[in-house]
């Protein structure tokens, strides 16, 4: 076995080399499958890697597209609404503006601080976006002015039983309410005051407020109508809570002829609209029983077309007629507005007279003018020429023209 063996030595040599080389040959052939292989899973990688790169790019391009909605969306205008009803997974909302009701559903996080009356911003599709404040509701803001007026009695000519009877009725109350009390008599709610424009009805409310150190919360009749449309009504109430919160105060509804018009009745959707803002005011008007810190002050041009709901006792228990002053208030009116002014030869009775007719802004208008005149003739006193001048330039007539004409004007 051995001799066999050793005498296939050398051939065994050569054929271990062949066997070798074919091996490797073989090996040689599987690394280049293998290659190949690899080159294909290389392609297929690449394939895949382009693939995802393109959806990527989709997605980039989709992250864009939301993100733009996203802004326009915030840009987009939100509407208010007043909850109506809280329901277990939904609420009842009105939008102010065209006051229409619907239903939304809300998220259970938001619905816990939702109640009746709860004011919120809504997007297009009707969802709740944010639920306001009353402290960051502006329009109440707008609407009233608040303010403690520094307007005294004694700035006020005429008028002085009109300012004895508002006194009585609205400074006594606010000041001295145990007084009415002690007595055991309900001061009274309301004051109207009604006169022709210009006659001081607002200047006698700011000066009551001013006496009486209240607060004064303006607002307008007209605003309330025209400003805030399909808001009236939650306004009167907001305004009344203000006063209530900011006691003691006064509210002066000047022009309260645009709310409370019997001409408002004409069945129109405008007109329902006025219509339950001046049910809210009656409505706050008349719970306001027994309550001496809050009064309420009326002003209107026009009381001949007063729904006669707002004069009904208990309302407005007072009526003040605020008349055109007559000569000798216009005396004192003319010397009020002079107070500060230089002047030379100037007689204010005899202006006073001249002036029939005029009211108390005309003749502030009057004194205003004079001095202008004054100035520009670059004197330093205002005679009486200036005011002559003055007079025909306000009230818009020549001495010798008959009254009517600057009734007219006045
Ligand atoms: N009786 C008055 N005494 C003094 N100033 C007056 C009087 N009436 C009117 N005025 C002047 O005219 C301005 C406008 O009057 P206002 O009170 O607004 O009139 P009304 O509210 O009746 O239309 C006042 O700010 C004041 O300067
Ligand atoms: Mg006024």
């Amino acid at each position: 076995m051995s001799e066999s063996t050793t005498a296939s030595g050398p051939e065994t040599i050569q054929e271990t080399f062949l066997k070798r080389i074919s091996a490797l040959e073989i090996e040689n052939e599987n690394l280049a499958e293998e290659l190949e292989t690899t080159k294909v899973e290389r392609e297929e990688v690449r394939a895949k890697l382009f693939e995802s790169l393109i959806a990527n790019k989709k997605y980039l391009r989709e992250v864009e597209r939301l993100k733009k909605e996203n802004a326009m969306l915030r840009r987009m205008p939100l509407f208010l609404a007043t909850i109506v009803e809280v329901g277990e997974d939904y609420v009842l909302l009105r939008q102010h503006g065209n006051n229409q009701e619907f239903i939304t559903t809300v998220p259970l996080e938001l619905i816990d601080k939702l109640q009746p009356n709860t004011r919120v911003a809504i997007n297009n599709s009707l969802t709740i976006v944010r639920i306001l404040d009353r402290s960051l509701d502006a329009r109440a803001k707008i609407m009233v002015l608040i303010e403690a007026p520094d307007v005294a009695y004694d700035q006020i000519g005429g008028l002085d039983n009109q300012i004895q009877e508002i006194k009585e009725t609205v400074e006594l109350p606010l000041t001295k309410p145990e007084i009415f009390r002690e007595i055991g008599i309900e001061p009274p709610r309301g004051v109207l005051l009604f006169g022709l424009p210009g006659t001081g009805k607002t200047l006698l409310a700011k000066a009551v407020a001013h006496e009486s150190k209240a607060t004064f919360i303006h607002m307008s009749g007209s605003e309330l109508v025209h400003k805030f449309i399909g808001e009236g009504a939650q306004l009167v109430r907001d305004i009344f809570q203000m006063a209530r919160d900011k006691a003691p105060s006064i509210i002066f509804i000047d022009e309260i002829d645009a709310v409370g018009s019997i001409r408002t009745h004409d069945g129109t959707t405008g007109s329902a609209e006025v219509n339950r803002t001046m049910m809210q005011l009656l409505a706050e008007m008349d719970g306001f029983r027994s309550r001496g810190d809050v009064r309420i002050i009326a002003a209107t041009n026009r009381i001949d077309i007063l729904d006669p709901a707002l004069l009904r006792p208990g309302r407005f228990d007072r009526i003040i007629e605020i008349s055109m002053p007559t000569v000798e208030a216009r005396h004192k009116i003319l010397l009020i507005h002079a107070s500060n002014m230089k002047r030379l030869n100037v007689d204010f009775l005899e202006i006073a007279k001249q002036t029939e007719g005029a009211s108390g802004a005309d003749l502030k208008a009057i004194v205003v003018e004079a001095g202008m005149n004054a100035l520009r003739r670059n004197a330093n006193a205002a005679d009486a020429l200036d005011f002559d001048k003055a007079i025909k330039k306000v009230l818009g007539f020549d001495e010798e023209s008959s009254e009517d004409s600057f009734r007219m004007f006045s």
